[in-house]
């Protein structure tokens, strides 16, 4: 197994939390008027999105899809569901996969539903295992992204389609502006952004790239909204200290997205060769 930075298991034990707190009703009644699910995700594809990779990645009865960096089951297993395809869902914290796990088995997925901790850099399958792959937000937290694009695309069969989405910070800013992207938004969004050379070098042909700067703007600004209208119960949930920790991260990254620091991008790619 691949050693982990101290920075890295901070953010993978920050997820394990926001697992665990985020099926209480009200976190899921603000993910459903914010992301139009209710799955507890943490990342910010909403139902739209998803749809439109279900299309992009031909999902159907049959087909084999890895959603990696799963957590508790946001998009995987709404596209299974939508689609009838196979689903694996691969993440680290095993808070979010057994909230998945649960998810699954109440969902009654016409096909198989499978749930493997595993680290996307290290993936436990054999080559071509997959037909389609989906990762939201994963690879800007974490900091091997070509050892997790190289091994997406060991583990997609020929001509097995990609997709995912990406949080990155503008290109071509001052120092100082720069200095504030990077104090907000996920953690590794500066270690090596340039997607579109990753994905060449690691077998991939990008077929569309689409930013969605706008609806990420507008997801964290609604998110915002909806906490802070929930205050009290939040509190509850997240203690006082880490509701207005909450507030003023999502404060931060709502003015360096409006002021042009960070993008969210998504990918759509064909294993080449
Ligand atoms: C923004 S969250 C997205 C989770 C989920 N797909 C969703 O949309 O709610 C990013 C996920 O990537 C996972 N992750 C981070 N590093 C990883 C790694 N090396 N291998 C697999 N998953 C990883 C995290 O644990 C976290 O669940």
């Amino acid at each position: 197994m691949r050693s982990r930075s101290p920075e890295e298991t901070a953010v993978l034990a920050r997820f394990a939390q926001q697992y665990q707190q985020s099926q209480e009703r009200a976190m899921l009644e603000i993910e459903r008027n914010v992301c139009g699910c209710d799955y507890g995700s943490t990342s910010w594809t909403t139902q739209d999105e998803a749809d439109e990779a279900s299309a992009f990645l031909e999902l159907a009865p049959g087909k084999r899809l890895l959603d990696l960096g799963a957590g508790s089951g946001w998009p995987g297993l709404y596209l299974a569901r939508r689609s009838g395809c196979d689903v694996t869902l691969a993440d680290i914290p095993v808070e979010g996969l057994q909230i998945a796990a649960r998810r699954a088995a109440a969902d009654r997925l016409s096909g198989e539903a499978w749930i493997v901790v595993s680290d996307g850099a290290n993936l436990p399958f054999d080559d071509g295992s997959f037909d389609a792959i989906e990762h939201s937000d994963v690879l800007c937290c974490l900091e091997a992204k070509i050892s997790v694009l190289t091994e997406c695309r060991r583990a997609i069969c020929s001509a097995g389609r990609m997709l995912f989405s990406v949080i990155s910070i503008a290109p071509s800013l001052s120092p100082a502006a720069y200095e504030r992207a990077v104090a907000t938004g996920p953690p590794f969004k500066a270690v090596s952004s340039d997607y579109p050379g990753m994905l060449a070098r690691t077998g991939w042909r990008v077929l569309r790239h689409i930013d969605v700067t706008a609806a990420y703007a507008a997801a964290v600004t609604k998110r915002l909204e909806e906490e802070e209208a929930n205050a009290t119960v939040l509190i509850e949930i997240l203690d006082e200290a880490g509701f207005a920790e909450t507030i003023v991260r999502r404060r931060r990254t709502a003015q360096a997205i409006n002021d042009g620091l960070l993008r969210r991008e998504v990918f759509a790619a064909l294993a080449a060769g």
